[in-house]
Formats: C-alpha cells, structure tokens, sequence
C-alpha cells in the first residue's frame, strides 16, 4: 500500500540540506515533549494516539447514530465552528461529488453547515431552506458555550421540534460535546439527546478524528473505518522510533522553521484539485490556531491552482519574497476525462487532443513549480496518491502531528488560543451580557 509522501527538493535552492538537518536535535525534544506530556498544553495531547485507541465498538456506535439520521433526514445540519467543523467539512467536500447538490438525493443526507457564523440573511435562508425538508441536526461544540454555534441550535432546535415533532426531533438531534459541562451537555441530557463525547484532552482543532469529524462524514455516506486506518498508518510513520530523515511530519515541521528563520514568514497550502479547498481552510485553522502566539508563528495562507493563478498567481510570482509554497499534489484523479478533437480549431486546442485533461492540470502544476522557484519561492510537496478516505486520513494525521512538532520548534503552546478571547470579550460587552457591567461601560466610553 502506498502512502502519502513528501518532497522537499525544491526547497534546498534556498536552504542547504544541512540547515534542515540541523534540526534533528530540536524535532527530537519536540517528539519527547509531545510524547513524554512534558511540554506546554501537555494537558491537550488526546489527539496524539486517537488513530490507535479507536476502538471497534466506537465506529460502530457513531456508524450506528450515522444510519439513523440517514434513515430519517432528507438533510442535516452540521452546528459547530472552528475545529468543530472544519475537519468535517474539509473531508466531506474532498470526497463529494463537485454537483451533489445538482443531483437527485442519494441515500445520503445532504449536508449543510450552521453555527459557523453570525450572518442573519445565512441563518434566514437556512431556515427557510429547511422549511419543508425533514432535517436533523449535529450540535458540535466542546465547551458548549460557543456564541455562533448556541445561537444557530436555538433556531434549529425550535424548527425542529415545530415541523418534526418533539419525539421525532429528539431522534434526529445528536450532540457532541464535554462529557459533564456547558448549555450543550445540559440541553442534551435534558432532551435525552443521543451524544458522544470530546475527550477533555483534545482540543477542537485536532478533533477531526473523534465524533466531531467522523459522525458528520458517515452521515455523508463515507468510510471511517478506512480514514482512521489511514491515520493509524501515519500515527505509526510519524512516530518517535521512526528516523528524523525518514518522518514526513519531523521533515515538514524542520522545513517550515527553517524557511521561517530565514524570513519566509507565509506559508501558502497550494492544491490543483478545487475538492480539496476545505482541506486547506482546515489546515489554516490547525497551524494559525496553534502556532500564531507570543508575535510569532507562520502566517497560513491558501490558493486554489489553477484558478488564483489567474489572481493570487501575480503575487506569488514577483511580489515580497517573503512566502514559500506547500503544494498537496495529488497522483490519481477519481475519473478520466480525454480533450476532444474539433476540427475548426478554432481555440488552437487540437495540440492536447486525447490527452486526458489531468496530463494537463499536471503540467499547469509542474509549470507553476518551475516558475515559483524561479521567482524565488521555496516549494514542498506533499504527493497524495488519490483522494479516497485512506489518504485522507493519512494526511490529517500528517499535518497534525507536524503541527505539534512545529509548534514545539517555535517555542509557543500549540494546544491553547488566548487570542480568541479577545473578540468574545469585546462582543459581550458590546451586548450587555449580565457579568460584562465594567467591560460594557470600559467599551462605550471607547466609542
Ligand atoms: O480549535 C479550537 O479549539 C477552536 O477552533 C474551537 O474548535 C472553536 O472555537 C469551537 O469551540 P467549541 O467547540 O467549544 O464550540
């Protein structure tokens, strides 16, 4: 079986082999931080060993909860921000067919996503949307306090209940979140909601791999066994006992810092396969999340190739040097498609006729690499062999473990965000939450 691999020749133009091997020692103290629980946020490191403790018994139980609001919804709504969603999203959207929505309903449920936002047109069409469809509801949220995410369940919770029924609705209404606190445990223990729990060691970001991710993508109608098998075979690959030159996740993590030493400040997260943009929303959460503390951390961008060639590409190509370029490559595309023959012509296209349009994108890819190196833009790629549940898991668990790594590297505590407090603080004041009196008054006489 293959696996997903990374190349970092593209790179060594800008930084010597030996700067990155250099970093040997650090990813070592890194490894035996993470895996000894001895560095910061040691009390956040559930998500280091989810691939292998998964139990058999607990993909039955989600795949179970998955069959019965297959059964009975026509649509359902995945409530949560954050990490809370975006590990879903990111894998659903990869494996999805580009026109689902176009398309009769299979025997899965359409998916839509709530909680993500403030936005009242978003949330009124939502409800509107949902207006004679049967629809359930995951409520994903692990302090069960979150602002976006309440607000959104409070509406989808009272239509619910007025068009399905209470009984029905308490069938069709799942909760993810801690195991004894917050507004979401209380509602759920109250409704005898069906719930699963975040492990009070994982933080939101790295929660793809428990209920948070994995009942949303059976609802979806894909394979979790496969995912979590394909994250278990990277959580072996990126282990300690596996050598520095060897570990895709300690090559990575060395590589970003190194190019971060040496001024590359933004990261860019590149794929030529538009499915994969959630995987890149995701990625941005995971890495700005847990690295952007203390004024330091790589800024984590995204492009979709080949489309932002035709507008971030300018930039990439001749603006500040200051970027380098992570590219997830993928090898085999799901279907085939060959360029017709026309005779007229007419778009001088005839050149790549029986081509299949993949050879195509391939050279756009390979193209872009040879001019952004040539522009003085560093590039690593990630080659994926295809987008299926395997690699997909494969690659999460990559990128997490990496994070961990890279975090550690820098010197911040990947595993907390103090930094979004700030907002919420602000937010509350400005509404006159009760306990917010002194911060509302602080805040109107800034006005
Ligand atoms: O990674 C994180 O911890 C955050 O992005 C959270 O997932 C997000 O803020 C949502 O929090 P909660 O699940 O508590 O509603």
């Amino acid at each position: 079986m293959k696996s997903i691999s990374l190349n970092i020749e593209k790179v060594l133009g800008f930084i010597p082999r030996e700067t990155i091997a250099g970093y040997e020692a650090r990813v070592k103290v890194a490894m035996d931080a993470l895996h000894h629980k001895t560095g910061k946020g040691n009390d956040f490191l559930g998500w280091l060993h989810l691939p292998s403790s998964i139990t058999p018994e607990q993909l039955a139980d989600i795949n179970n909860t998955a069959a019965t609001l297959r059964e009975n919804c026509e649509v359902v709504v995945i409530a949560g921000i954050g990490g809370s969603y975006l590990g879903a999203k990111a894998v659903i959207e990869a494996l999805s067919n580009s026109f689902t929505w176009l398309r009769p309903r299979s025997s899965a449920p359409y998916i839509v996503y709530a909680g993500h936002n403030i936005g009242e047109d978003y949330l009124y069409e939502l409800t509107e949307f949902l207006k004679d469809k049967k629809f359930g509801v995951i409520n994903i949220s692990k302090s069960g306090t979150t602002t976006e995410t309440a607000l959104a369940f409070r509406l989808l919770k009272k239509q619910c209940e007025d068009q399905r029924g209470k009984e029905t609705a308490k069938k069709v209404i799942v909760a993810i979140t801690d195991a004894h606190k917050g507004a979401a445990r209380t509602t759920a223990d109250q409704e005898g909601y069906k719930t699963f729990v975040i492990p009070d060691d994982v933080g939101g970001r790295l929660s793809v791999l428990t209920p948070v991710g994995l009942l949303p993508i059976a609802v979806a109608g894909y394979d979790i066994t496969k995912l979590v098998e394909g994250a278990q075979v990277m959580e072996a690959a990126c282990g300690p006992d596996t050598p520095f030159a060897e570990n895709i996740a300690a090559q990575y993590a060395a590589t970003r810092n190194a190019l971060y030493a040496a001024g590359k400040k933004i990261e860019i997260l590149v794929n030529y396969n538009p499915k994969l943009h959630y995987v890149s929303e995701w990625w941005k959460q995971l890495y700005g999340e847990s690295e952007g503390k203390e004024h330091k951390g790589i800024f984590p961008a995204s492009v979709d190739f080949s489309t932002d060639l035709h507008s971030m590409g300018q930039w990439i190509q001749e603006g500040e040097r200051s970027i380098f370029e992570t590219v997830i490559s993928v090898e085999k595309t799901q279907h085939s498609l060959k360029v017709p023959s026309d005779e007229a012509n007419l778009d001088d296209l005839n050149f790549l006729a029986g081509k299949r349009v993949d050879e195509v994108n391939k050279m756009a890819e390979l193209g872009t690499q040879i001019a952004h190196v040539d522009g003085g833009v560093p590039n690593m790629r990630i080659v994926v062999p295809e987008v299926n549940e395997y690699y997909i898991g494969e690659l999460l668990y990559f990128f997490e473990k990496a994070c961990g790594i890279s975090g550690y590297i820098l010197g911040v505590n990947p595993f907390d965000q103090p930094g979004v407090e700030a907002y919420k603080k602000n937010m509350f004041a400005l509404l006159n939450k009760p306990g917010y009196e002194e911060e509302s008054k602080a805040i109107q006489a800034r006005l």
